[in-house]
């Protein structure tokens, strides 16, 4: 280890959305980090180095280490871990569209599922065993009963390459926990993270058409699209329109912080654990365009749209067990959410791209 209270660590997809938002968490916390990334999904700035990173640099006044690297080259990956010591391993790199991966299944598996196994082997290598995985609620699959705790069964009704990458990852991660128990993995289930860093500095600007709710909520506010499809009104949900949880993006860096204190605390014996990250309460489509609308003066324009193939009516999730082993829940409000990712937009109109 570094020194008694400050670890080395490894952020993996640490440009990207909750990557950077982690990245500042990390670093106020008062720990060194790494970022590998291989800007699939970011913009570079000066230098080559990704924009997103030289904001986390600017809100916390710290210095990152940054290396462009593809967790599917393993070499590239063994010369990064030749380089420092690293403590633990917090790992968000993984292509995440659901739509995409069914035209790409192969670029998921590789870089979802390879990418980790080229991770877990290269810290096996050099005998270092705590890592943080950024696994999702898509685990749970189509068929369990709300709200979703992380004792229910998983892997079942999965319908998209990616979030079965996701479930077979959480697999091969536990089977490698159960053959050597000096591992220290967390796997973290995030729901849909919405809002952006309060600074007004960092958020998400997806490339190409957005498929989220909010970012094409943002869209019709501003006035890029014409409206925002509301894909279906006839679930069984108050209003009819579908229901998710919907946790602020920096409560999410939170929680995986709180996650990497725990592995911490343990004094490095904490095993395999998984956590649900959520609110535990959710929202519909049309509570969440009402919120925008105030938080943002705007209006935004929708149209209601046949049901979205894959889609289901509602999850969200139970978070108790981050509360009662990690200290952690998800406090900012979804006022608080919207207000941080309009404030995001109207700063940043060409999200990180220069004008
Ligand atoms: P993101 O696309 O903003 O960030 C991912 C980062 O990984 C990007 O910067 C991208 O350039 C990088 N990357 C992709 N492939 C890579 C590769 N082969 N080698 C190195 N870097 C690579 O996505 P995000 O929303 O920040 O998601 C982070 C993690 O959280 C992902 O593992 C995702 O599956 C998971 N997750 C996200 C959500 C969500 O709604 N955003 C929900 C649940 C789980
Ligand atoms: C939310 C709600 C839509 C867009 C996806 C992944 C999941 C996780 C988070 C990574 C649904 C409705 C949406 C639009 C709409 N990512 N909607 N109009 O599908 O819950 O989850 O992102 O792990 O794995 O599947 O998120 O934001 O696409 O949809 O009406 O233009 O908004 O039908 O009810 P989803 P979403």
């Amino acid at each position: 280890m570094a020194s008694k209270d400050s670890r080395c660590v490894l952020v993996t997809g640490g440009a990207g959305y909750i990557g950077s938002h982690c990245a500042v968490e990390i670093l106020q916390a008062g720990h060194d980090v790494i970022i590998i990334d291989n800007c699939c999904n970011a913009v570079t700035g000066t230098g080559g180095i990704p924009e997103s990173i030289h904001r986390v640099c600017q809100i916390t006044g710290k210095q990152v280490k940054y290396h462009q690297v593809d967790i599917v080259d393993i070499e590239a990956l063994r010369d990064v871990f030749s380089k420092y010591s690293i403590d633990v391993v917090i790992h968000l790199a993984a292509l995440k569209a659901v739509g995409e991966s069914v035209k790409r299944p192969l670029d998921y598996y590789k870089v979802n599922f390879i990418g980790t196994c080229n991770i877990v082997q290269v810290m096996k290598e050099h005998n270092m065993k705590n890592l943080i995985f950024s696994s999702s609620a898509t685990v749970y699959g189509h068929s369990n009963a709300v709200p979703f705790v992380e004792t229910l069964p998983t892997g079942i009704d999965i319908t998209s390459p990616y979030g079965k990458s996701k479930y077979f990852t959480e697999t091969m991660l536990k089977d490698v926990c159960s053959q050597d128990k000096s591992w220290n993995m967390i796997l973290l289930r995030y729901f849909n993270p919405v809002g952006a860093h309060p600074s007004g500095l960092l958020g998400e600007y997806p490339s190409g058409t957005p498929k989220n709710l909010m970012a094409n909520a943002v869209q019709a506010a501003l006035g890029n699209i014409p409206h925002l499809k509301v894909f279906g009104n006839d679930y069984d949900t108050p209003d009819g329109t579908g229901v998710r949880d919907y946790p602020h993006v920096v409560d999410l860096a939170q929680g995986i912080a709180a996650a990497l204190a725990k592995i911490e605390d343990n004094n490095n014996s904490c095993g395999l654990r998984i956590y649900n990250l959520g609110e535990g309460r959710g929202y519909s489509v049309l509570e969440m365009i009402a919120a925008l609308e105030k938080a943002s003066a705007k209006k935004v324009p929708y149209v209601i749209e046949k049901r979205r193939p894959g889609d289901i009516g509602t999850f969200y999730s139970d978070p108790t067990l981050a509360w009662k082993e990690l200290g952690w829940k998800a406090t900012r409000s979804l006022e608080e959410r919207c207000k941080d990712l309009w404030h995001f937009h109207t700063m940043n109109p060409h999200g990180y791209l220069k004008n």
